[in-house]
């Protein structure tokens, strides 16, 4: 039997960092592995039931012959059930292994949904409450009351830090309600104080930690990501943090994401959030990995018959995620080392954490030396957009 491999991701995310190496390096490896390849945008695909069978058309063509395994990249914090979702299902139910799978994208599409998944596994989280009713966040401000104060307060939909807060005191609260959008609930949580404005962000790939990068804000505020102004650094995460970050992907069912740990001063870690559709330039940059490489090595080895095979995870686990010592304090902006990397803000990225626009210049812990950001998408985009 044939081995195929698709490529399907969105049009408006298809031009970035994540989406371009990953195309790269599926075609990369599939021609090396004599697999037949081929990438998609999501508009290109035309879903059919004739006959009461499942069908599939792309491009005004039937297709008759379906991968066995498909790489899937949807900008999660628009992902629609009602269309998204359901290209997913439908190339499932063809039979077809997807990573991620249409349920891990939707377990990590609300942050609370998130939470109601991992909660009753014996994961440490943060106490979150929410509501039902859409514009019930006035309600809250009395309901909330058990978390205390300063009160995390974060929308279910949010990303790249832009709709969490932190309230002071319920006075405060109460103004910021009246700045709230109601097109998704929000969330009240346990302020994590020990972990103000640094998390770490571990990158998961078929359940294996691939590396691990400390998060800090250099500008006092809470939130500590790349988008905002953060700036990331190598971290090596201890045995529990990586025990941890793969209970939280296994039990979400993810095969690719990002998991965020805040910190407590006893060095134990709770969860902050997981992400489906993870960015990782910064975090190849900093780690000097190559996440978009471990990803088609992974979805490769899941073609039949290839499991074990070449490509094998284990060449791609790296060091500083096995090295297994303790964390250490989020040191202040001016003692950064060189390896962290700024990430400049206002990127049209749609990731629910982004990795945003390339570097200024090229740094040495570049996975490719000759790393040319323009000319690589250029020529990439041709080819996905073929
Ligand atoms: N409960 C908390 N206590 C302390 N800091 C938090 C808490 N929740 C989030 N943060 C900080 O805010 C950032 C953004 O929160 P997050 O839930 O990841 O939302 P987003 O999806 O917008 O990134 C986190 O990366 C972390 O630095
Ligand atoms: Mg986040």
């Amino acid at each position: 039997m044939c081995s195929r491999v698709w490529f399907v991701t969105d049009r408006r995310i298809s031009q970035e960092y994540p989406q371009v190496q990953i195309l790269r390096a599926l075609r990369q490896r599939c021609a090396e592995d004599d697999v037949e390849f081929r990438s998609l945008l999501m508009d290109q695909i035309v879903l059919t039931i004739t006959g009461g069978q499942l069908g599939l058309r792309v491009d005004q063509e039937l297709v008759t012959t379906y991968p066995q395994v498909v790489v899937v990249r949807v900008p999660t914090p628009w992902v629609q059930s009602d269309s998204d979702i359901t290209v997913l299902r439908h190339l499932e139910k063809l039979g077809c292994r997807l990573l991620n799978r249409p349920q891990a994208i939707l377990n990590c599409v609300n942050k609370f949904w998130t939470f109601q998944e991992l909660a009753g596994h014996g994961v440490p989280l943060p106490d979150t409450f929410s509501y039902g009713g859409h514009e019930n966040f006035r309600k809250m401000i009395d309901e909330a009351e058990p978390l205390g104060y300063p009160v995390v307060v974060k929308n279910a939909r949010g990303h790249r830090g832009k709709t969490v807060f932190l309230a002071r005191d319920k006075h405060h609260l109460s103004d910021l309600s009246h700045l709230i959008r109601h097109d998704a609930p929000y969330l009240f949580q346990e302020y994590v104080k020990e972990s103000h404005g640094k998390d770490v962000r571990v990158i998961l790939v078929g359940g294996r930690v691939v590396g691990s990068m400390l998060r800090c804000s250099t500008d006092g505020r809470m939130q500590s990501n790349c988008s905002l102004g953060g700036v990331g650094m190598m971290y090596p995460l201890s045995e529990q943090g990586k025990q941890l970050a793969i209970q939280v992907s296994n039990i979400l069912g993810m095969d690719v994401c990002g998991i965020d740990l805040l910190q407590r001063n006893d060095g134990s870690f709770v969860v902050c959030e997981a992400n489906a559709n993870v960015g990782f330039i910064a975090f190849d940059q900093v780690c000097g990995m190559d996440v978009a490489g471990s990803v088609a090595d992974y979805a490769l080895s899941l073609l039949p018959g290839r499991l074990g095979r070449k490509g094998s995870l284990l060449s791609v686990v790296s060091s500083t995620s096995e090295t297994g010592s303790e964390p250490e304090a989020c040191p202040p902006a001016s003692a950064v080392p060189e390896v962290v990397c700024a990430m400049s803000v206002g990127s049209t990225s749609s990731e629910s954490d982004p990795e945003l626009a390339p570097p200024p210049h090229p740094t040495p812990k570049l996975p490719d030396a000759s790393y040319n950001f323009s000319a690589l998408l250029a020529s990439e985009i041709k080819l996905l957009t073929k």
